[in-house]
């Protein structure tokens, strides 16, 4: 199977995690946008969804999904999302898309979180993929000093302003044994609005896609 066929069986295996009733999460991504294409299909089933950002609201629209704004909701009881790397005790990196901070904010509103994923994101540590910070822009030297002293290698995302106005430093070179410990100690350096480093609050379901077909991991 291709990648893409992957990634669409990890978005329709996902809708048996979607309620019959209620207002859900939606992520970013290509993978996220096979699973918003998956929803449209069963569109009725919901009230509505959050975005994770301005693209996956307009792909929502396009589908007749009604997007809602998450401060109009108490908890949302799934939030389905992709990601750039995870480990099998399911923290992730996310934002390669830099949608990583509105992902967290409805991560954190979600009862479960449940990762669609195809078989090249597992990772036994995560790293390689370079983790994305977002930063206000004028703290942007100054965080990437304070990245530099806890050993990594930023490198500003070039022409790219998040749907927050801010900027994303890509962080090379990380070897990530703590990730919990990391994230919140990249998360305390000032100007910084929060980091790729799903660990605190990792996902709960990781379905991932492989030739042999989706496996689930809890
Ligand atoms: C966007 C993300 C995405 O979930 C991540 O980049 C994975 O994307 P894709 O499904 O296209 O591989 O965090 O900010």
């Amino acid at each position: 199977m291709t990648q893409d066929e992957l990634k669409q069986a990890v978005a329709r295996a996902a809708l048996d995690y979607v309620p019959s009733a209620g207002v859900i999460g939606v992520g970013t991504g290509s993978t996220a946008n096979y699973f918003i294409d998956e929803l449209g299909k069963i569109k009725h089933r919901i009230d509505g969804a959050v975005a994770s950002s301005e693209a996956t609201a307009a792909r929502l629209r396009g589908h007749g999904v009604e997007v809602v704004d998450l401060n109009n909701v108490n908890e949302l009881a799934v939030y389905v999302d992709g990601a750039d790397e995870i480990t099998e005790h399911l923290h992730m990196i996310k934002g390669g898309g830099g949608a990583l901070t509105r992902e967290k904010i409805v991560a954190a509103c979600s009862r479960q979180f449940i990762c669609v994923a195809d078989d090249s994101k597992l990772v036994g540590m995560l790293g390689r993929f370079p983790l994305p910070v977002e930063v206000i822009p004028m703290a942007r030297s100054y965080a990437a000093r304070e990245l530099v002293k806890l050993g990594g290698q930023p490198v500003l995302r070039q022409g790219v302003t998040t749907d927050n106005g801010n900027i994303i430093l890509d962080v090379h070179q990380l070897h990530i044994l703590n990730p919990v410990e990391l994230e919140e100690k990249i998360n305390q350096i000032t100007g910084v609005v929060t980091n790729g480093l799903f660990a605190a609050r990792p996902a709960d379901v990781l379905l991932l896609g492989a030739d042999q077909g989706v496996k689930t991991f809890t």
